[in-house]
């Protein structure tokens, strides 16, 4: 190692006893996690760990000992606890461990593919991915997409490519006075609207198309395609969700792409959490028709289980991610000529890329396809699981039933404070029940109804752990009714 006191520190923490400290805490947590214990998530309000951080900007080097052990007592302590079992949350996973562990070898290449030259294998590794997704669609070769930071992104770049087919002068010119429509369901997920508001577009051209069953209402959008050609509105995209955020359900790919095809209209399908379903020979009928679309989120950070960050944009026209990004930048992008360019900058909101392509490779490589269908089918057998939990319980009720691994549920033990304390009462159940650290679930509205939802993102979570949640949730309503009802009808803040 160098005589250098500045490099000392670094040179110290590229020993290999360093690296055994770090995976010897994460190797602990990931197996106490495992076998469920400690609570899933922290007692401390977001203002107690404001306290705790509360220090000067450190000026001198610590020993990593020291440091380390401040890692163990205020911060892992206190994490959200997604490899535990009765994590049932939001829709991020309790990761693939063999991409957890090759994390810190990405970080250690740190290769940025942005251009290929920069990210040999990486890159390439990361094209290789996109055929074999692409292909899982149904695409041709002729198919491409980059890996994005997540769905947001995906339905960003996506809708930016249909700007560009649209709009081709738009780059330039920007979107004028009278630009398209984007038509989604009213369950889209944020990104879609905020995607169209971002485009320059404006809100006010979304249209939102009203559910039925929890899908797009294909009758709702048959009538307002026609509304809008009978207007003279020109239409830049129609986005049909695979696996929607609230309950996880289907819209009708086949069908809204067949309108959609024959009124030579983009089709975006945001299958950011449902798209696995590809990988599952159970749950391959959701997404029929998928490969009529001409654009796809899917993010392998949802349920192909990696960790964050792993995204995706899928086209079926490579050359339409190209036009979406028309920008030049002679420092970093270099015309191929007649050579194949296989940078991926240019087809990508992002400028330095992190090597996520290496995690989803080597998850792949390690777990296989099949796995991968498999996990996703145990998570959606268990949301099945704790449905039948619930319509065989007298104090709860199931709101529909789980197309993937999404459930939404009523409490009706409660129902003597009355109809108008019950979005109060979930409100507060959900907020009593995660904060006891027995386990972590969210809420959503639901037909104007605030309702608890369950996420399974684990394949750890099973029956016993259904049956926990329950047991959890009757324990808090019982605390609840003993701190006084009636509750006062939903507030600010419910
Ligand atoms: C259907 C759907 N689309 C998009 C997103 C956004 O994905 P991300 O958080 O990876 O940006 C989500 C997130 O939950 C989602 O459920």
């Amino acid at each position: 190692m160098v005589d250098d006191p500045l490099l000392a520190a670094l040179d110290a923490d590229i020993r290999p006893e360093v690296g055994a400290a770090f995976l010897d805490i994460i190797a602990r947590y990931l197996a106490g996690t495992a076998r469920g214990e400690g609570p899933v998530t922290t007692p401390l309000s977001a203002e107690d760990l404001v306290a705790r951080f509360d220090q000067p900007l450190p000026d001198q080097e610590q020993p990593l000992a020291t440091v380390l052990e401040r890692l163990e007592r205020d911060v892992l302590p206190h994490v959200t606890r997604l490899t535990h079992p009765m994590y049932m949350g939001h829709q991020v996973s309790a990761p693939l461990p063999a991409a957890i562990w090759i994390e810190s070898l990405i970080s250690a290449i740190n290769n940025s593919t942005a251009v290929q030259e920069m990210a040999p294998p990486v890159t390439v590794i990361e094209h290789q991915l996109v055929r074999w997704l692409s292909s899982l669609v149904g695409w041709s070769d002729q198919s491409g997409g980059t890996l994005t930071s997540g769905g947001t992104e995906a339905t960003f770049t996506a809708l930016l490519a249909a700007r560009a087919a649209a709009m081709p002068e738009a780059w330039e010119q920007g979107v004028g006075a009278d630009p398209p429509v984007v038509v989604y369901g009213e369950t889209a997920h944020y990104a879609v609207p905020r995607a169209v508001a971002q485009l320059g577009l404006g809100l006010r051209h979304g249209i939102a198309i009203p559910s039925r069953e929890h899908r797009m209402d294909l009758d709702a959008l048959t009538a307002t395609l026609a509304r809008l050609a009978t207007e003279g509105k020109r239409i830049m995209a129609v986005v049909a969700t695979a696996g929607s955020t609230p309950t996880g359900s289907f819209d009708d790919l086949d069908a809204i792409g067949r309108l959609c095809e024959e009124r030579g209209i983009w089709l975006h399908v945001d299958g950011a959490h449902g798209a696995t379903a590809l990988f599952s020979d159970a749950h391959r009928h959701r997404v029929a028709g998928i490969h009529r679309a001409r654009s796809l989120a899917w993010d392998p950070h949802k349920t192909m289980l990696l960790p964050l960050s792993a995204g995706m944009v899928l086209v079926r026209n490579g050359a339409d991610l190209d036009q979406a990004f028309l920008q030049r930048a002679p420092y970093l992008f270099h015309a191929g000529g007649a050579r194949r360019v296989w940078d991926l900058g240019p087809r990508s909101f992002q400028c330095s890329r992190r090597g996520d392509a290496l995690k989803l490779w080597f998850a792949l490589q390690r777990y296989g396809a099949r796995s991968v269908g498999a996990l996703y089918d145990r998570l959606c057998e268990t949301a099945q699981a704790l449905h039948r939990e619930l319509a065989a319980h007298p104090d709860f009720e199931p709101l529909h039933h789980p197309e993937s691994n999404i459930l939404c549920f009523r409490y009706r033990g409660l129902e003597s404070a009355g109809e108008a304390s019950q979005d109060r009462v979930h409100f507060e159940l959900r907020q009593r029940y995660n904060r006891s650290g027995a386990g972590w679930i969210t809420m959503t509205v639901l037909g104007g109804r605030r309702v608890l939802r369950v996420t399974i993102m684990n394949p750890r979570t099973r029956l016993e752990h259904l049956q926990q949640l329950l047991a959890g949730l009757e324990h808090e309503a019982r605390g609840l009714a003993a701190s006084g009802l009636p509750l006062p009808p939903s507030g600010a803040g419910a």
